[in-house]
């Protein structure tokens, strides 16, 4: 929309060659769409690599907010402090999770640094499902802060209650900035990293995340950089002939050779071999959603 209106103008303003200002004004606009378009359209370099980003390092974290009487929470990667005087964190919400709208409208919200040893049901449906949909916070333990906003106290290590001083439209997120009014330890216990959780669950990031990357990219990347070190999630040697079972719904890996301890299969099992009933640990999905690969 941006150009065709200064494409416009443009043309209109070459036909009066004989008049200065606009002859000058033509110049500037041209300059102006000239700057706009390296910054804005400028391509990533065929050589760019997306696994570099891999290497950022990131917790992660539960954002949660309430706006009358609805409370509503996600799971973050993006939370970082950006001030200390004053103390204010950021979050890069998007704008399809539901709380995103209800930070917005609130202009509170707050944030819980989940443990390493996290209650993978809190990812599941803080990170997997909308509030729109189920009660997140059923059977959640939480305290009200001082904004008012909700505070996941279950696998946290540390909490900030932050009211929202500026956002800014990245187009497919917000980067909401609060200033934190009140926070808290909670235990000792080791803060949860984003590289632990990959690295654990073998998974990339969800759509919504603003890290998100495709995984056919990233694939792609892979074969045509033979040699170079590979990505965690395509490291694994798989004894099942290389067979593994991937959740459609939330990317979860099942790997045969390392079974799921965590609910008494051990390692070596077959997926023909699993339960009927065995669940998707991070987003519940029955066995019907996995996907061999
Ligand atoms: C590991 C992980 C990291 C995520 N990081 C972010 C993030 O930084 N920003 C974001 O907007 N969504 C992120 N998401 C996606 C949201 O948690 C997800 O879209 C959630 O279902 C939104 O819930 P809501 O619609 O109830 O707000 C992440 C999800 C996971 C599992």
């Amino acid at each position: 929309m941006i150009y065709k209106i200064t494409g416009q103008m443009l043309r209109k303003l070459s036909i009066d060659t004989e008049n200065k200002f606009l002859t000058e004004k033509a110049i500037s606009i041209k300059q102006s769409v000239k700057f706009v378009q390296q910054k804005y359209l400028r391509k990533k370099t065929p050589t760019m690599k997306l696994k570099a980003f891999h290497k950022l390092s990131y917790g992660l974290y539960l954002v949660a907010s309430e706006y009358q009487g609805k409370k509503s929470g996600y799971i973050a990667n993006t939370t970082f402090q950006v001030t200390s005087e004053p103390e204010q964190l950021a979050i890069s919400s998007h704008k399809k999770n539901q709380t995103t709208q209800v930070i917005l409208d609130s202009g509170i919200f707050s944030v819980s640094v989940l443990k390493k040893e996290v209650n993978m049901k809190i990812i599941g449906d803080f990170g997997f499902m909308s509030s729109t949909d189920i009660d997140k916070f059923k059977g959640i333990n939480t305290i009200t802060a001082k904004t008012g906003a909700p505070i996941v106290i279950d696998s946290s290590v540390a909490w900030f209650d932050c009211k929202v001083t500026n956002s800014i439209d990245l187009g497919s997120h917000y980067l909401i900035i609060g200033e934190v009014l009140d926070a808290d330890e909670i235990s000792d216990d080791e803060p949860l990293t984003y590289k632990h959780y990959r690295e654990k669950y073998k998974m990339l990031s969800p759509k919504n995340s603003p890290t998100y990357i495709d995984k056919s990219v990233l694939d792609a990347e892979a074969t045509t950089n033979i040699g170079e070190e590979k990505e965690p999630e395509h490291e694994h040697e798989y004894t099942f002939d290389g067979k593994c079972w991937v959740c459609v719904i939330c990317g979860f890996t099942y790997d045969p050779d390392e079974g799921d301890p965590a609910v008494g299969i051990p390692p070596g099992t077959a997926f023909e071999d699993l339960p009927e009933d065995y669940k998707c640990p991070i987003c519940n999905a029955s066995k019907e959603y996995f996907k061999e690969v």
